[in-house]
């Protein structure tokens, strides 16, 4: 199974988003696991399952009582998802008494049949559920959004990714970023694509911003089966294309 985590090291640049849309347009070919690693639990809401009973939060806490795979919600036929709960937050607190502790998602995984790819969407930090996430993936996608501050932050991620390359996961690679919010009439936002495409990682694709991309969460829905039509249904499959062409060539 391939594993990739969706990250960054800022909030609100579309890493849920891009994970929820990755993982529809994907699993139109391939058995498409969705992991939700964040406490903020925007995944699990997007796809309509708060409140459930069986969660990752359960699965870490109490492996003995209930497994990942019992955990599993299927969406449909090539799609599910392990959700998250609020209380992920005090479980990652407890995680850094455990012995080998950025491995438990990738063990956790480990034990998980059935799918051609897991992909992980993680919270905006640089703790120990993404250490865990970044250890566990094969590849990495880098949601950004083109301003100055924001490439501030990805020089700092691509820094972190380095490390962890170092470490703990020599097999991660940077699959590409996703820039996110792009206004190509913009000076700064082309100036900051320029300089993000200078920086010697993939650029998977430009995405523009409209409200269908929040109105089609609050249908539980990716904006590519929201509004298939929509410019940024458009632009999310040129990304899945460039994903599915990355899965292929690391088979
Ligand atoms: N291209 C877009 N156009 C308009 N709105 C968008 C776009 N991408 C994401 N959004 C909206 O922006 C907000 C932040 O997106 P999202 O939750 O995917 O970011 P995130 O990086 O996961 O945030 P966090 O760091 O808090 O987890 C959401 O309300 C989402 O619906
Ligand atoms: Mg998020």
């Amino acid at each position: 199974m391939h594993i990739i985590a969706i990250a960054s090291g800022k909030g609100g640049v579309g890493k849920t988003t891009t994970a929820h849309t990755l993982s529809w347009i994907l699993s139109e070919k391939l058995n498409v696991l969705m992991l939700d690693l964040d406490p903020q639990c925007s995944l699990t809401a997007c796809c309509n399952l708060t409140d459930v009973e069986g969660t990752i939060v359960d699965v870490l806490a109490t492996p003995s009582k209930i497994s990942a795979a019992q955990a599993i919600r299927p969406l449909n036929k090539k799609l599910s998802i392990l959700p998250s709960s609020p209380e992920l937050a005090s479980i990652e607190l407890s995680l850094s008494a455990k012995i080998s502790r950025e491995t438990v998602i990738k063990r956790m995984l480990a034990t998980v049949t059935g799918y051609d790819v897991c992909v992980m969407d993680c919270s905006p930090s640089t703790g120990l559920l993404v250490l865990n996430a970044l250890t566990a993936a094969n590849g990495v996608i880098l949601p950004v959004v083109p301003e100055a501050m924001n490439l501030y932050a990805l020089r700092s991620f691509l820094d972190v990714l380095d490390e962890i390359r170092a470490t703990v996961n020599p097999n991660l690679q940077t699959i590409g970023t996703v820039v996110n919010f792009y206004n190509a009439r913009s000076i700064h936002h082309q100036q900051a694509l320029a300089e993000i495409n200078r920086a010697d990682i993939p650029v998977l694709g430009t995405v523009g911003r409209t409200i269908r991309i929040a109105e089609a969460v609050a249908a539980h829905e990716p904006i590519t089966v929201y509004e298939a039509s929509n410019d940024r249904s458009v632009e999310y499959k040129a990304v899945a294309k460039k994903v599915i062409e990355w899965l292929e060539k690391h088979n």
